[in-house]
């Protein structure tokens, strides 16, 4: 006999269903909880929601495991690459040889964004924060493809949309970088792999071509695998709650944007950086900073430590620590804020607030200090975090499609006034 949940309420009992996943997590179903009991749930944060059922990403975060699609990451950091990646993530499998040829052909075709669109940039200041502009301008792209707010419009064309996105997304965001620093944005080149496009319109320029590093492109290649998906997450759960209203992929993807944006999410990574360059031109001593973070009446927090699920540590934290030395080795850079990240490491991970908390280094953690190395500028990181999210993003959204789920609409537990008549103003 399946497993049901009991439940008493005012001396009645209801039974629950349990639902349980491939991976043994289990659920109690409460789609029928208000209209057989009156009563709702509240969970703020959402801490023990499950959103829906996925079968995209499984991530265990007592043990630190993350799959995509059941593949685990450590593997596909080591072996696959982004676009790879990207379609396992979107179509579910690991792609033929002919398929990810068609796959990345089919991104060539759409690289290039629409004249019209370049002039948003020079609208915009150039100290505007990117991820606003990254934002703004992917939303835009709705009323370009005016045909992507028909969510009838059929599998092909919704593939066109999904692929268009892909294609111009890493352009969207090299354009902002471009624009914040004053010069001329560069235009896709097709002969060129993803993540190797993305470089070279970030930093050629039209007087001095930018030779690709290898040992640079197959670091963000890894970091863009590490951000591909991490199932129902902040942005991603805001990408599929405005995608469940049927808004389009465009729009859906910029909320995602947004979300990804504030500093306990992705933004974090930014924060890191500053706080280890605070640290260094404090001093460098990370006992004074340890004693903040533990301080309640103090609002800093470690940044990039912690993580609502993963209670025993990272995944992804693991691998990009090793990468991070791995690249600074390679390329020769000593950056003195990398031995302060491993001091605060050490430091945080045996005093008795963060083990007590369960608080580890997570995937914002070193990223920051990669892409520093490679010449990507603070606030840019979080654009690099969105570029990474963005298949995963994509997969979600287009599950949420799929499943035919409807429309998100949580409910609350109002504590306002209660009923009261209208006062004229003259006399309140
Ligand atoms: N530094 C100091 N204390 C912390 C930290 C931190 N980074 N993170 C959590 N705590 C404390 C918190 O004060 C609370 O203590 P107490 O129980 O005494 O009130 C306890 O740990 C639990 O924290 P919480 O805020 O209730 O936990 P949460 O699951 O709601 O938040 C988090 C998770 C990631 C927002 C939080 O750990 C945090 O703010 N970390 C710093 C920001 C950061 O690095 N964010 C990136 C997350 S990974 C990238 C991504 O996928 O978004």
């Amino acid at each position: 006999m399946s497993e049901t949940a009991k439940l008493e309420l005012q001396g009645k009992t209801f039974e629950l269903p349990v639902i349980e996943g491939t991976e043994q997590e289990k659920a109690i179903d409460i789609n029928d909880l208000r209209a057989q009991t009156g009563y709702i749930t509240l969970d703020s944060g959402y801490k023990n929601t499950g959103a829906t059922v996925s079968n995209i990403t499984f991530l265990d975060g007592e043990t630190g495991i993350l799959r995509y699609r059941g593949y685990p990451i450590e593997q596909l950091a080591e072996r696959s690459d982004f676009q790879e990646v990207a379609y396992l993530l979107i179509y579910g499998e690991l792609p033929t040889k002919t398929q990810l040829e068609n796959f990345s052909e089919n991104i060539k075709l759409h690289t290039l964004i629409h004249e019209d669109m370049r002039r948003f940039y020079s609208a915009f200041p150039t100290f505007a924060h990117p991820m606003g502009v990254v934002s703004s301008v992917t939303c835009a792209l709705s009323s370009f493809y005016p045909e992507s707010l028909n969510p009838h419009r059929g599998e092909v064309k919704i593939n066109l949309t999904m692929t268009r996105l892909l294609a111009k997304f890493p352009t969207i965001a090299a354009w902002a970088y471009k624009n914040s620093i004053g010069h001329p944005v560069i235009y896709p080149k097709n002969k060129l792999g993803y993540v190797e496009n993305f470089l070279n319109m970030m930093f050629s320029m039209p007087t001095e071509e930018y030779e690709l590093d290898p040992v640079v492109v197959n670091a963000l290649d890894k970091l863009l695998i590490l951000h591909a998906d991490h199932e129902q997450n902040c942005s991603t759960s805001t990408v599929r709650l405005a995608g469940s209203s049927q808004a389009n992929l465009y729009s859906s993807i910029a909320a995602g944007v947004t979300a990804l944006w504030g500093p306990l999410h992705g933004g974090a990574n930014q924060e890191v950086i500053e706080m280890l360059d605070k640290i260094k031109d404090d001093g460098g001593s990370v006992d004074k900073w340890v004693e903040k973070a533990k301080d309640k009446n103090d609002s800093f927090r470690l940044m990039g430590f912690g993580h609502r699920v993963y209670k025993n540590f990272d995944p992804r934290a693991k691998i990009i620590k090793k990468a991070c030395d791995d690249v600074l080795n390679r390329l020769g850079i000593k950056d003195p804020i990398l031995e302060i990240a491993k001091k605060l490491e050490e430091v945080a991970l045996h005093d008795e607030y963060f083990i007590e908390r369960k608080l580890y280094p997570n995937v914002d953690f070193y990223s920051g200090i990669i892409y520093r190395a490679m010449g990507i500028p603070k606030d840019m990181f979080t654009v690099l975090f969105a570029v990474g999210r963005l298949p995963g993003w994509i997969a979600q959204w287009n599950e949420m499609r799929l499943n035919k789920e409807p429309i998100g609409r949580p409910r609350q537990i109002y504590v306002g006034p209660k009923v009261r008549d209208y006062i004229n103003i003259a006399d309140r």
